[in-house]
């Protein structure tokens, strides 16, 4: 159960922006469950948009009149564009098209909703629509990246059929599910939205330690065990945090990634030296992510020579025996120095039930749940979806989750470390309230 319940829309001033897709005939949808939960709600809609839906509509649903032009004397005799940027406390973009995304990346006030966006510095949250292959374009995939940079929320896309006959990631979240996301973002910023200080991510006093990619464990001089992780999901986040401002650390198994530059890189082989490693880097570290996939087991015995082939045996027998748990040992090391630990689930059926088992059973405190069974995501891939689980602090009893539908893991990963950065101010401020002052 998600903490949303704490979070209200009620009297928040949103100026919706449409612009245009065909997702644009769901905001008229979204406007009327926005004024249902009690928002204020003001629309302003690029041209585009009138071509998919048309500004009477919205007119009727807000009760409002629907700006659509930045040079238009009568509507700014009446609210000015400057002021209708101050009166927003929300801005939500619905559909936010790859060309209007391009058009905010840039920084370009070449229409109303470009203008406004550029002069407002409440809460930004867009919902992105449009065709699978224009959403994996690398050009959009930075947009969307720089767009986070400046503070904007990203809601989606989701995956699925397209208006288009294509069938892929780009679709406009549900009206239901972009409510409910401006909860979340409305609770994890306080109960109202107040000013880009709050939603641009500081992680610049922080220290972040990530462990990445497979172990090698040895079995003689020439041969190991190990499996097929790539490292991409773990240099994803050590990117993310990096760009963020955090000074990272990243423990890093046998891969063949680049560092991403800023980050301090230390290389092992097998579990125990990541282990080693590890706890070396926890002392001084405010979060750590174990993304390693860390073999379970490793050889009781190294050979001390290159193993030989018997001419009279057909079988070799191994002894293995289990490598310790890098990031339970972390997280079960003493309370007042452990950082906010962050584990991976990687499962092929009921994904919530073990991530959860798995996050209270090693005391983590969030869990990245992905499921390994679909086609194109986790293992070895470029986009992953997951969940994120965390338990809840004292006053919010229940543990929180948040979906994030499959994506780049670039973007997979800088949702991550903002979560986990709010996360661990969260706990933060629990811990240093005492408890008959938690109301
Ligand atoms: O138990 P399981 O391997 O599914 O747990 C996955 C999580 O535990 C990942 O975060 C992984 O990095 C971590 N792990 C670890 N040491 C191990 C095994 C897993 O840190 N020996």
């Amino acid at each position: 159960m998600s903490q949303r319940t704490h979070a209200s829309l009620i009297g928040t001033r949103i100026l919706l922006g449409i612009s245009g897709g065909i997702a644009a005939y769901k905001s008229a949808h979204l406007a009327r469950l926005l004024k249902k939960a009690g928002a204020e709600v003001r629309v302003v809609m690029t041209e585009g948009a009138q071509a998919f839906i048309t500004p009477l509509t919205l007119q009727a649903l807000t009760g409002e009149q629907v700006r659509t032009s930045l040079l238009d004397p009568e509507a700014e005799a009446g609210m000015g564009h400057i002021e209708l940027a101050r009166w927003a406390e929300l801005i939500l973009i619905a559909p936010a098209t790859a060309d209007l995304m391009a058009r905010l990346a840039q920084g370009q006030a070449d229409d109303l909703l470009t203008t406004l966006c550029l002069a407002n510095d409440a809460l930004w949250c867009m919902a992105p629509a449009m065709n699978q292959a224009m959403w994996r374009h690398p050009a959009t995939l930075e947009n969307a990246r720089r767009l986070e940079k400046y503070g904007w929320h990203l809601l989606g896309p989701d995956a699925g059929d397209q208006a288009c006959g294509d069938v892929g990631p780009g679709r406009m979240l549900e009206p239901e599910a972009i409510v409910n996301e401006l909860l979340d973002r409305l609770t994890d910023t306080g109960s109202k939205p107040s000013g880009l200080a709050q939603h641009a991510t500081d992680a610049a006093e922080l220290t972040i330690t990530i462990t990445a990619g497979p172990t090698r464990e040895p079995l003689d001089p020439v041969r190991y065990l190990s499996n097929h992780s790539s490292g991409k999901m773990g240099y994803a986040l050590a990117q993310a945090a990096v760009e963020r401002g955090a000074r990272v650390r990243l423990i890093s198994g046998p891969v063949a990634l680049e560092t991403p530059p800023g980050v301090e890189r230390v290389d092992v082989e097998s579990a125990l030296e990541m282990l080693e490693a590890a706890q070396k880097a926890a002392v001084d570290s405010d979060i750590f992510i174990g993304c390693a996939a860390v073999a379970d087991y490793r050889a009781e015995q190294i050979a001390e020579h290159k193993i030989k082939k018997s001419s009279d045996e057909d079988a070799l027998t191994l002894r293995l025996v289990k490598n310790p748990d890098i990031i339970a040992t972390i997280a079960q090391s003493a309370v007042d120095s452990r950082p906010f630990v962050v584990g991976f689930a990687a499962e092929t059926r009921d994904l919530e039930r073990y991530a959860l088992d798995k996050l209270t059973r090693k005391q983590l405190d969030m869990i990245v749940a992905n499921d390994v069974g679909r086609p194109g995501l986790g293992f070895g891939a470029d986009e992953n979806a997951a969940l994120l689980l965390w338990r809840g602090t004292e006053n919010e009893a229940a543990p929180g989750r948040l979906e994030l539908s499959p994506q780049p893991k670039t973007m997979l990963a800088a949702k991550i470390i903002d979560t986990a950065i709010k996360r661990l101010s969260a706990t933060d401020e629990q811990s240093s309230c005492p408890s008959s002052q938690v109301t």
